[in-house]
């Protein structure tokens, strides 16, 4: 079976200031899997999920998002075609309550009372707290609490393609456990989703595909069950392995 795919960068260069940071990026997201880029600290994956929202212009190469190239375009047009990212440092507005984070996520809702009820409610469910805390102001959220509102305000409307760069960082376990929950449970609805993570066992937990990268290039891609259980390719790639006997979290 082949499956579309939906987001591909072919040959990406970045440049931030003088430096050279993308060295030609070939990436593949399989349309409706959870593909999980990960890499040592620095090798370039923040980077690549900023060039795939337009906040880095590429310098070279094309991103091809449901066969057009993209590489050139804004970060409001790629929102609008439905691409949500949920940055390294969560994007939420402190001032603001979360009811009114969760509404300015949304491209179809002017205000709290057209937010669509039936999402909400499964949003909830993914993240209690959040309906604890729904007229509190987000900056009273702890890091945890931030950053499954950060994640939900990308799935408070249905989108096409879903960017999330390190969703477990600084978690506590239980709290990891949460996140891999609610991910689980997103998979059920066939979301794309290119998903950055240090935490490896949320990328053995979530993942369909796997890509690696290393000094701005993908050094490997394929499934993940796969290198799942090739505990050399692990450690020559990433220095160190997902370990295969881990109990399931669930
Ligand atoms: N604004 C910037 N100016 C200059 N260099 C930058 C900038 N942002 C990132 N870099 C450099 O680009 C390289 C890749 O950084 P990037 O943040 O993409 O890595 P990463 O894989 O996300 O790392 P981490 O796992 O630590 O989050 C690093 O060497 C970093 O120092
Ligand atoms: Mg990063």
């Amino acid at each position: 079976m082949t499956t579309k795919v939906l987001l591909e960068l072919d040959g990406v260069h970045t440049h931030i200031g003088a430096y050279h940071i993308l060295h030609g990026v070939d990436l593949q997201v399989p349309e409706g899997q959870l593909t999980m880029l990960l890499g040592r600290n620095g090798a370039g994956k923040t980077t690549t999920l900023r060039t795939i929202m337009g906040l880095w212009t590429a310098s070279e190469g094309r991103i091809l998002f449901d066969g057009v190239d993209v590489a050139q375009r804004r970060t409001p047009w790629l929102a609008q075609q439905g691409i949500a990212y949920v940055p390294e440092n969560m994007g939420i507005f402190s001032d603001l309550t979360v009811a009114e984070n969760m509404t300015l996520a949304a491209r179809a809702a002017r205000d709290t009372g057209a937010l669509d009820r039936t999402r909400l409610e499964w949003i909830f469910g993914l993240f209690p707290a959040l309906r604890k805390f729904w007229l509190y102001p987000a900056g009273l959220l702890s890091g945890g609490q931030k950053q499954m509102l950060a994640v939900a305000r990308a799935l408070i409307e249905p989108r096409r393609l879903i960017l999330v760069d390190e969703p477990s960082k600084g978690l506590a376990p239980s709290i990891v456990a949460n996140m891999i929950a609610a991910f689980r449970e997103l998979k059920r609805s066939a979301t794309t989703v290119l998903l950055v993570e240090q935490n490896v066992q949320f990328a053995r937990e979530v993942g369909d595909r796997v890509a690696v990268m290393d000094d701005g290039r993908i050094v490997h891609q394929g499934a993940m069950d796969e290198f799942a259980a090739d505990r050399g390719l692990q450690e020559r790639l990433l220095g160190l392995s997902l370990d295969p006997k881990l109990e399931r979290l669930s």
